[in-house]
C-alpha cells in the first residue's frame, strides 16, 4: 500500500522522521545504548572489519569515519565481492561486521562465511531478522526500517547509519574517548534528527526543481569530502539507477587529480558540503568548476549558503546539523534529487530496469 504516495520510494522516503525515531527508541534508554557489552565488548576489540554491497556499503564507509575519529577503533571496508576472493588474513582481535538490508546479499553472506573461524565475532546490521545474514551472525542487530519494497535503498540506509553510529558511540564511551557529558550532547542531537528531517522534508519543493534541471543532464559528478565523501557516492548510485542518468561521485580534494578534465556547462556537478571544518576547502573546489563552465548545485545548510559565494547554479539549504550527524540528513537530499530526477524522466520509479530487490546470486 502506498498510502497516497506515487511511488513506494516516495513513501519510504517521507516515512524516515518516524522510522528513525522508533528505531532510536529501540536502542537507547536514557544515555544508555541497549547493545548487551557481553556480545559486543569493544575494550576488547583491535579492529573491525566492515563488508557490504550496494548503498550498504556506502553505510559501512561513514561508518569508518565514525569509529575512527570518534572511538580511535581501525577500519577497514571492502565490497563483499572483492573482500571474499581476496582472502584477507583476519587477525584475532578483528570484529567482523556485515551490513544488508534483505539479509540475503549471495556475496555478502559468503563473506561472513569466510570470517565465520577468522573473527573473534561476527555482527550483522539487517533489516530482516530472519534473513541468513542475521541467523549466521553471533550478534544480530535490526536496523527496524520496516519493510523497504522500492528496489533504490532509502529508509534502510538512513537506519543502517544510524545503528552504526549507535555503535561508534558505545565504543568511543568504552573505549574512553567520549565522556558521559560529550556522548550524552550527541545523543541529544540525534534525538532532534527527526525533526531536522522532517524539516528537510518540508524543503522538498527546493529539491523538485533542482532535479528538474539536473535530469535534463546527460553526465552528472557528485563531490563530498569528509563525512559527505560516501554521501556523494550514495547520491550517485541512487541517481544512476533509478533515473539512468551516468553519474560518477568523488572525493572533492580528488577532482583535480582527473575528474575536472570532465568539466563544461553540460555536467552539472553536485556538492555535498554543509558549512563544516572542511568548508573552505570545498568553497575552492567549487570555484575550480565554476571557473571552467561548471554549473554547481549545493547542498549545505544556511551558513554554507551565505559563504559559497556568487555563481552558485542552485542551492539546497538544509537546517544546520551537528557534523557528526551531517550524513543521516545529507541522504535526503541524495535520495530526493534522484527520485525527482527520475520522475522528470518517466522511468519506472520501484523498479528499475535490471536490478533486484534482492541480489541472491553473485
Ligand atoms: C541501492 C541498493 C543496492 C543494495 C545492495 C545490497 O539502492 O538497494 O545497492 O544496497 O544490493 O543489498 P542488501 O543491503 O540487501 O545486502
Amino acid at each position: 500500500d502506498k498510502a497516497g504516495y506515487k511511488h513506494f520510494m516516495a513513501k519510504e522516503i517521507a516515512e524516515q522522521p518516524t522510522v528513525l525515531a522508533d528505531a532510536l527508541s529501540a536502542y537507547l534508554d536514557g544515555d544508555r545504548i541497549e547493545i548487551p557489552a557481553t556480545a559486543l565488548d569493544f575494550t576488547k576489540v583491535d579492529r573491525l572489519v566492515l563488508v557490504a554491497c550496494g548503498t550498504a556499503y556506502y553505510a559501512c564507509l561513514t561508518a569508518k569515519y565514525w569509529f575512527e575519529k570518534l572511538a580511535r577503533l581501525p577500519v577497514e571496508v571492502d565490497v563483499a565481492s572483492e573482500f571474499r576472493y581476496r582472502e584477507p588474513p583476519v587477525l584475532p582481535g578483528t570484529v567482523a561486521l556485515f551490513v544488508s538490508q534483505s539479509g540475503e546479499t549471495a556475496d555478502t553472506l559468503a563473506a561472513l562465511r569466510y570470517c565465520r573461524d577468522k573473527a573473534d565475532s561476527i555482527v550483522s546490521v539487517v533489516n530482516v531478522e530472519t534473513s541468513s545474514i542475521a541467523r549466521e551472525s553471533d550478534l544480530a542487530l535490526p536496523i527496524h526500517a520496516g519493510v523497504e519494497i522500492g528496489v533504490a535503498s532509502t529508509k534502510a540506509f538512513t537506519c543502517q547509519l544510524n545503528v552504526l553510529l549507535l555503535l561508534a558511540i558505545k565504543a568511543a564511551s568504552e573505549r574512553g574517548h567520549m565522556d558521559a557529558a560529550d556522548k550524552a550532547a550527541l545523543l541529544t542531537q540525534l534525538r532532534a534528527l527527526p525533526g531536522l528531517f522532517n524539516a528537510t522534508l518540508d524543503r522538498d519543493g527546493t529539491m523538485e526543481a533542482a532535479a528538474q534541471k539536473i535530469a535534463e543532464a546527460r553526465d552528472v559528478l557528485f563531490l563530498g569530502r569528509g563525512l559527505m565523501y560516501p554521501i556523494a557516492y550514495e547520491g550517485a548510485l541512487k541517481l544512476k539507477e533509478i533515473s539512468y542518468i551516468h553519474a560518477e561521485a568523488y572525493a572533492s580534494g580528488e577532482l583535480k587529480h582527473g575528474p575536472i578534465a570532465l568539466i563544461d556547462k553540460t555536467v552539472p556537478v553536485i556538492v555535498m558540503a554543509p558549512h563544516d571544518g572542511l568548508f573552505d576547502k570545498t568553497v575552492s573546489n567549487m570555484q575550480e568548476v565554476m571557473a571552467r563552465g561548471g554549473k554547481i548545485c549545493l547542498v549545505t545548510d544556511a551558513r554554507g549558503a551565505a559563504e559559497a559565494g556568487e555563481g552558485v547554479w542552485q542551492v539546497i539549504t538544509l537546517p544546520e546539523v551537528d557534523d557528526r550527524l551531517a550524513p543521516l540528513l545529507y541522504a535526503l537530499p541524495a535520495q530526493l534529487l534522484a527520485y525527482h530526477a527520475a520522475v522528470a524522466k518517466g522511468t519506472d520509479v520501484d523498479q528499475p530496469r535490471n536490478l533486484a530487490k534482492s541480489v541472491t546470486v553473485e
